[in-house]
């Protein structure tokens, strides 16, 4: 009986995966206070960037196609299947007990278990206590069954009005008891929990238990995703605005890169400044290929690169679902199967761009343990969910979401605005309108888009391979010390079109060892000739591998995947003929060590 009702709910799912969004309907301008518009099924935009003396909100259809995003936000939903469908979802949730299917999901953290994670300080771990406060009763999420959208904006074009109000919610939950679920000290501490070993499991042998991390796999988006939104509805409760929506920092694009200056004013923002940053950056546009060390761009290189940068990870390098999003994490499964395409490369750029290298572990951005210390953490990361959007909006008929139960039914507990412990699933959150959310779009450029890099022309490519030994005269593991070049087999060549549209060329790293508590990074390029490192915008860069410091009880060491796709990239480079291509790896941070390199085949989705 379980296994229908699941499988049922698991087509249903994918069936709203596969739809496109919730339709948009013009709206009705409202209050912040009225309750009567918030519960009707419109979608709102406030409109919290407008010029301060005009009229606070204005009318505005989500079916504008200024950009990529909400371009498919059409009417392709019916909503009366919507309802129906959300009726039988609910009944059916709270009837699917995961560990009694087949299927098995990581399982919901165990607050009572929650253990004193650790952090490292000049080389000594230090238990850091992370753990929220113990609560018995668990209520489940349910999605609203008439959502009404409203709008998060880009941080850096919101009026003085809005940024008060947000600087006051802020400065509320800063006010809280630490034991309050829902101060922010508490609030901070959701990231530790999740990501420096303090949940575990059974690992169903003995008495071992297996540590919960919602990095480097398909669990990125979806927590974050979550952990934002209660963020965000704690901020509004605390205002008495269940319409407020937390800022974004458009560091995609030039406007955007600088730190939003609302972060900066000590004075007049006191709840939004942090002084643990790197001040430094805090006056340069936000680099996305940041790895620790000044680079000595100028800003707009900084801004060709991150432009590059952005293509590769939302589209060259995005084809298939779990490059973009992560590899799969089931329940006993080792940890950190392989970020997607983002995660390694943007976010944690930022993480690191922006923690203090005065403080021991780059506090506060640049660790896991103290990464929600920082305001401007959450603003980072809902530029990281808007990229989620964007993506998914681009995907036409590919598919948008795993589709496999144990995605969908992971499960993750939060304190909700109202001080109840609260148990969501990842299925529930895959579309952020239903979760009465979009993101601003009116004066947001998204320039990557069209940054599809240039390939340098010249005759050298075939001469420089002359120089590089082949794959078979490397040894693996490779430690990583220097820049490595290596001539990598392709097993197939010249493909058609059509074989290319079934699989996608993929450069393998995998067998990656690395110590969670350093940042580590390297970079990869292919037929490089000029040995140019710097430089990212051109078609010879191919991606990166990067991870956030963080530290963890077990395996101290891990062994993690990075998938390239090089399928455009070969293509773009002329070398799509050729039996080998040269393969350069680019230490930037780290001790790193290399299991293997190869080019596999990976079944679109
Ligand atoms: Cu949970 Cu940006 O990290």
């Amino acid at each position: 009986m379980h296994a229908s009702v699941a499988s049922n709910t698991h087509t249903y799912i994918k069936k709203l995966a596969m739809s496109s969004s919730l339709p948009c309907s013009w709206a009705t301008p409202i209050l912040p206070s009225s309750s009567s518009s918030y519960s009707s099924s419109r979608v709102v935009y406030s409109n919290p960037t407008a010029p301060e003396n005009a009229k606070p909100r204005r009318r505005f259809s989500c079916r504008a196609k200024n950009d990529n995003q909400n371009a498919e936000s059409s009417n392709k939903f019916d909503r009366r299947d919507v309802l129906i469908g959300l009726g039988g979802l609910y009944g059916a949730a709270s009837s699917i007990n995961p560990l009694e299917s087949s299927a098995a999901p990581i399982p919901q953290p165990e607050l009572n278990t929650c253990r004193t994670a650790t952090n490292i300080n000049n080389g000594q771990p230090v238990p850091y206590s992370c753990c929220p406060p113990i609560n018995n009763t668990i209520v489940d999420f349910r999605l609203p069954a008439r959502p009404v959208v409203y709008e998060r904006p880009a941080a850096h074009l919101v009026n003085a009005q809005y940024i008060s109000r947000f600087n006051l919610a802020l400065q509320r939950m800063r006010a809280l008891p630490d034991s309050d679920p829902r101060s922010f000290t508490q609030q901070a501490n959701v990231h530790c929990a999740y990501c420096n070993g303090a949940y575990t499991y059974p690992s169903g042998t003995g008495t071992q238990r297996l540590e919960i991390q919602v990095h480097n796999c398909w669990l990125f988006f979806p927590f974050h995703r979550w952990y934002l939104y209660f963020f965000e509805r704690i901020l509004g409760s605390l205002i008495n605005d269940p319409t407020f929506r937390m800022p974004y920092w458009n560091w995609d694009s030039p406007d955007g890169m600088y730190t939003p200056s609302m972060y900066l004013n000590q004075r007049q923002y006191p709840a939004l400044f942090n002084e643990r940053r790197n001040q430094r950056n805090m006056t340069r546009p936000a680099d996305l290929g940041y790895f620790g060390t000044d680079n000595n761009l100028t800003p707009s290189q900084t801004a060709d690169n991150n432009c590059v940068i952005m293509y590769n990870e939302m589209i060259r390098n995005a084809n298939l679902l779990e490059h973009f999003m992560g590899e799969p994490l089931r329940r006993g499964d080792p940890i950190n199967p392989g970020a997607g395409t983002h995660e390694a490369g943007s976010h944690t750029a930022i993480h690191i761009w922006g923690g203090d290298p005065r403080q021991p572990s780059g506090e506060d951005l640049g660790n896991f343990y103290s990464a929600g210390r920082d305001p401007l953490f959450y603003a980072h990361h809902a530029n990281v969910d808007r990229m989620w959007t964007i993506w998914r909006d681009r995907r036409g008929n590919l598919p948008r979401d795993f589709s496999d139960p144990d995605y969908l039914n992971t499960q993750f507990l939060f304190y909700n605005e109202n001080r109840q412990l609260v148990r969501v699933r990842v299925g529930d959150c895959v579309d952020n309108l239903r979760l009465e959310y979009a993101n601003q779009t009116r004066g947001v450029n998204i320039p990557w888009t069209s940054c599809r890099p240039r390939a340098r022309v010249s005759g050298t490519r075939a001469a420089k391979k002359v120089e590089a030994p082949k794959l078979d005269a490397v040894e693996f593991p490779l430690k990583l010390d220097k820049i490595t070049k290596v001539l990598v087999p392709r097993p197939k060549k010249s493909r058609s079109k059509e074989e290319k549209d079934k699989e996608v060329e993929v450069l393998l790293i995998s067998g990656i060892e690395v110590d969670t508590e350093q940042f580590v990074k390297f970079d990869v390029f292919v037929d490089e000739e000029e040995d140019d490192f710097v430089n990212l915008a051109k078609a010879e860069y191919t991606g990166t591998f990067a991870q956030v410091p963080h530290k963890h009880e077990t395996p101290l060491q891990i062994k993690t995947s990075r998938y390239l796709e090089v399928t455009q990239q070969l293509e773009d480079l002329g070398v799509d003929d050729d039996d080998e291509i040269l393969v350069i790896l680019v230490p930037r941070a780290g001790d790193i060590t290399i299991g293997s390199i190869k080019i596999v085949y990976n079944p679109s989705n």
